[in-house]
C-alpha cells in the first residue's frame, strides 16, 4: 500500500557514509504534487546525501523511502523513480559525458526508446526552453561554468521528469544565467525541490522553505 497523493515520502531515514557519523538521522519528509520546496543549512550537512536517497544512487540504514506511491528498496525499484524525477547534480562534470551539448541533451531521451525524430524534436525544444538553442553544436567540456549549468538542466528536461530536484542550480552563475533558470522554474508548473543557500533565490522560486540541521529538518 502506498500514498498515491504523495509523491515523495521518507520516514525515518538514518544513514551514515561507511564508517562515518549518522548523517541523516530519524528524518521525515513529504512532497505533494504542486509542492515548490527550498533546502537550506551549513555545508556537509547530508542535503546532497538526501537527494541522492531519493533516486536510489544511496540506500538508507534505516526507514522507508516511498516515491510515487510505492516503496522503493532495490535497485530495479528506481529505474522509474529515475525517469520521472529529473535529478540536477550538484556539480555539471558529474552530469555532462557526451562530446556535444546535442549529443548530451539526446542520451536520455534515446535511453527511454524515443524515436530519432522525436529526439530530434525534444532536444531543440528543451534548448529553446532554455533559450540555448545556439550552444547546439558546441563542445560539452568547452563551455563556461554558466553554459555547462544551463545544458544540464537541457539534459534533465529532455527526459519530460514529472518532479525536479535541483541541487545548488545557481551556485556560482552570474546574475543574467541565474534569471533564466528562475523564469523556467517559476513557468515550468512542475513540482520540484531545490538545494540552494541564497535565501533570495529560494523565497523567489519556492513556497516552503526547510533548514537541515543536525540531521534533521527545521522549518523556518
Ligand atoms: N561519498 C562520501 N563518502 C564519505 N563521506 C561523504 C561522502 N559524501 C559526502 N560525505 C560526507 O557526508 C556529509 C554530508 O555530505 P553532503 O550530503 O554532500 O552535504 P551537503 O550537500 O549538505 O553539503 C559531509 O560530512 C560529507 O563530507
Ligand atoms: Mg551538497
Amino acid at each position: 500500500m502506498g500514498d498515491f497523493d504523495i509523491l515523495i515520502h521518507l520516514e525515518k531515514i538514518k544513514f551514515a557514509y561507511p564508517g562515518g557519523r549518522a548523517v541523516l538521522d530519524n528524518l521525515d519528509f513529504e512532497m505533494k504534487p504542486g509542492d515548490r520546496i527550498g533546502i537550506t543549512g551549513p555545508n556537509g550537512t547530508g542535503k546532497t546525501t538526501l537527494f541522492h536517497l531519493i533516486v536510489g544512487l544511496l540506500s538508507p540504514l534505516a526507514g522507508t523511502v516511498q516515491v510515487f506511491g510505492k516503496a522503493r528498496v532495490v535497485e530495479d525499484d528506481f529505474f522509474d523513480v529515475r525517469r520521472r524525477i529529473g535529478f540536477l547534480f550538484q556539480n555539471a562534470d558529474d552530469q555532462l559525458f557526451s562530446p556535444t551539448v546535442a549529443e548530451d541533451v539526446a542520451f536520455g531521451p534515446f535511453n527511454l526508446g524515443k524515436t530519432r525524430h522525436e529526439v530530434e524534436h525534444l532536444v531543440r525544444s528543451t534548448l529553446e526552453t532554455l533559450s540555448i538553442e545556439h550552444l547546439e553544436h558546441r563542445i560539452t567540456h568547452k563551455l563556461s561554468g554558466g553554459e555547462k549549468r544551463l545544458v544540464s538542466l537541457a539534459t534533465v528536461l529532455s527526459m519530460q521528469p514529472e518532479v525536479l530536484l535541483l541541487d545548488e542550480p545557481t551556485t556560482g552563475l552570474a546574475a543574467e544565467t541565474e534569471k533564466r533558470i528562475v523564469d523556467f522554474l517559476l513557468g515550468s508548473g512542475l513540482s520540484y525541490i531545490v538545494i540552494s543557500h541564497d535565501l533570495d533565490f529560494l523565497n523567489n522560486v519556492t513556497d516552503k522553505l526547510i533548514t537541515l540541521k543536525n540531521g534533521k529538518f527545521e522549518s523556518l
